[in-house]
């Protein structure tokens, strides 16, 4: 098993290749997709789903990948996380080839370095908030009481003080948005990926998410890639990157 991501990491990081601000200068590269492409059926039914993307983000940014419904997001983001490989192109994150490893490193890769919120959540239905925060910790094999004693305290960072022995079903959307949020972020994750994350919250929610995971999660050893169709939180981009078809059509750079 390797190392966990705490905070404290004994990983050094010099001041050069931290990434000094969003204005520009060195940016520490966390991901790099070149030539990266997914079709998904056969023949007549054969769909281009991501079409040969190069994309790069960088330890230290809050990025946006926009685009409408079909554009290829969600197949793109599970390509950069080690979650679906692709037909082709290279996958490169945090200097490692990540479609190059095997099974068992792989598998690795995705609990030490990525935090991914769904969607849909994908919360388990029986087990209680605080057992489902928990859960990358246990698979990290750290002891059970203390992974539920530091996925309580995360879920009160989200804002979920007294709610860890309920079972999700109990919760209204933006509590299980932030259930699944607290569970990506347990681990501290270098790479953390939300995939529409305010798309079932009302813009002030959304928005208080957000702000949340930028001012309380994002730091330089970090790099949050958030898929978004919602407008109202793209003042917090750092970067934002247009999808359609398949295709990245054009990158903007965010407005703060
Ligand atoms: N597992 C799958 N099987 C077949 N087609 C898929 C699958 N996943 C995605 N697609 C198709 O790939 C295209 C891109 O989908 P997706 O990545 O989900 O787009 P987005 O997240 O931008 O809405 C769509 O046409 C979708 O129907
Ligand atoms: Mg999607």
């Amino acid at each position: 098993m390797e190392q966990r991501t705490e905070p404290s990491s004994s990983e050094s990081v010099s001041p050069a290749e931290v990434r000094p601000g969003v204005a520009g200068g060195a940016a520490r590269e966390a991901i790099r997709a070149t030539g990266v492409a997914k079709s998904f059926g056969e023949g007549d039914a054969r769909k281009v789903a991501v079409d040969h993307v190069d994309f790069t983000a960088s330890f230290g940014e809050m990025l946006f990948i926009v685009g409408p419904s079909g554009s290829g997001k969600t197949t793109f983001l599970s390509m950069i996380s080690g979650i679906l490989r692709p037909d082709e192109g290279q996958v490169i994150v945090d200097g490692a080839d990540i479609w190059k490893l095997d099974a068992n490193h792989l598998a690795d890769f995705r609990l030490n370095k990525i935090g991914f919120v769904f969607q849909d959540f994908h919360l388990f239905p029986r087990l209680t908030t605080a057992e489902n925060v928990a859960i990358p910790l246990i698979l990290k094999d750290q002891e059970w009481s203390a992974s539920i004693t530091q996925a309580r305290a995360m879920l009160e960072v989200v804002g979920l003080h007294g709610k860890d022995e309920i079972l999700p079903v109990k919760l209204s959307g933006g509590e299980q948005q932030r259930v699944a949020i607290a569970r990506a972020i347990v681990g501290h994750p270098q790479i953390l990926i939300l995939d529409e994350p305010t798309a079932s919250l009302d813009g002030d929610t959304g928005r208080m998410i957000i702000s949340f995971v930028k001012e309380k999660i994002l730091n330089e050893k970090c790099c949050i890639v958030i898929v978004t169709h919602d407008a109202r939180i793209n003042e917090y981009a750092d970067r934002i990157v247009h999808m359609e078809d398949g295709h990245i059509t054009a990158t903007d750079e965010g407005t703060e």
